[in-house]
């Protein structure tokens, strides 16, 4: 038989270890031959930029509404939203409907097994298309995600900073990537980096990889990636205004397709500007302030939100956009977490 190098011997310790410690999650299937492309997909799409633990009931939620990629294409589109409601980046929700659509119209329903294919479908980058291609059909991809940027890191002892290091990680974990088993084999790598390689005190003795690791060698896995410092985000600044009427109701409305938060419901406010923009409410009453504000974190800024609240009798509404919703219906709209916020705030005590 061939000598089979270390990079062998690294990938046949690892799929022992997964073979043993793989996490049970609502996505894998018993046996990975049998790996739903349609389940392999919605979950990548849910876990770009949240947490396992945050994804598993809306997966769940998901799988249950929509057991089929036919069935999501078919659904409306505000119900969509309204299920994704609280999982944030809700650009990833309008992709996921448009993808499930173009899967259906141009790929009879199946999802295609080759990376280029999938780089076509709406809001599949370079990093699902790997994943898919590797979880869903067990091509050799490499699928490089945070926890596996962490494991190559410390593997190689690689002190170069991200992002700039990512070419090379990339590289090392795609020539690490076995003949058989690429799925358990991506799927081992990310697990190794969410339980064991952890960002603080990685476990390294429990480690199947201790014995190769050179950060672990050299004393630095545990301050390993180095990454360059963070640019400070800046803060935005708006206005809030939540009003009941005498029924009960709270005026919600519709914010354009576009943009952030593109096509979801929110309670009526300012732009969100570097300066507080002028005090304009929806609708003319006795405005009060609430006390503080109300704070929320996007990828590109932070944004501190005035909350006025009022009371009206008249219900004109501004324009179509607006509605009326029962207090008791505002949680089940497709409303994103900093509009839950500034709702709670505004009915607080
Ligand atoms: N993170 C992204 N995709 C994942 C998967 N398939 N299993 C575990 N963690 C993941």
């Amino acid at each position: 038989m061939a000598e089979q190098g270390p990079d062998h011997k690294l990938s046949v310790k690892l799929l022992a270890w997964y073979d043993v410690h793989a996490r049970v999650l609502p996505w894998r299937a018993v046996s990975p031959a049998r790996m739903d492309p349609y389940k392999v997909w919605l979950s990548e799409i849910m876990l770009q930029q949240t947490t396992v633990a945050a994804v598993k009931d809306y997966f769940l939620k998901f799988v249950s509404l929509w057991p089929t990629v036919q069935d999501l294409a078919g659904a409306p589109r505000e119900d969509v939203l309204k299920a994704w409601a609280g999982l944030g980046y809700y650009a990833r929700a309008r992709n996921l409907h448009a993808c499930a659509q173009v899967v259906l119209a141009e790929f009879g329903g199946r999802f295609p097994d080759d990376v280029d294919k999938l780089l076509t479908l709406p809001g599949i980058g370079p990093y699902t298309a790997g994943a898919i291609a590797a979880i869903a059909f067990d091509r050799s991809f490499a699928a490089v995600d945070g926890n596996v940027e962490r494991v190559i890191s410390r593997l190689d002892a690689i002190e170069t900073p991200l992002p700039q290091s990512k070419p090379l990680i990339k590289m090392r974990a795609q020539s690490l990537m076995p003949k058989r088993r690429a799925g358990d084999f991506v799927q081992a790598l990310m697990d190794l980096g969410a339980t064991t390689c952890t960002p603080k005190n990685p476990n390294c003795l429990i480690c199947p990889w201790l014995a190769e690791c050179a950060g672990q060698k050299q004393g630095i896995a545990a301050t390993l990636p180095r990454k360059l410092p963070k640019q400070a985000l800046p803060t935005r600044n708006g206005h809030g205004f939540v009003v009941e009427n005498a029924r009960g109701e709270i005026l919600l409305r519709r914010r354009p397709d576009k943009g952030l938060l593109g096509g979801m419901t929110e309670v009526p406010g300012s732009a969100w500007e570097s300066a507080l923009p002028e005090m304009v409410p929806p609708l003319s009453a006795e405005w009060k302030k609430r006390p503080g504000v109300v704070a929320h974190s996007f990828t590109h800024f932070n944004l501190d939100v005035a909350v006025w609240v009022a009371r009206v009798e008249v219900e004109a509404l501004p324009d179509d956009s607006y509605r009326w919703v029962p207090k008791a219906d505002a949680q089940s709209e497709a409303l994103p977490t900093v509009m839950r916020k500034i709702l709670a705030h505004g009915l607080k005590g």
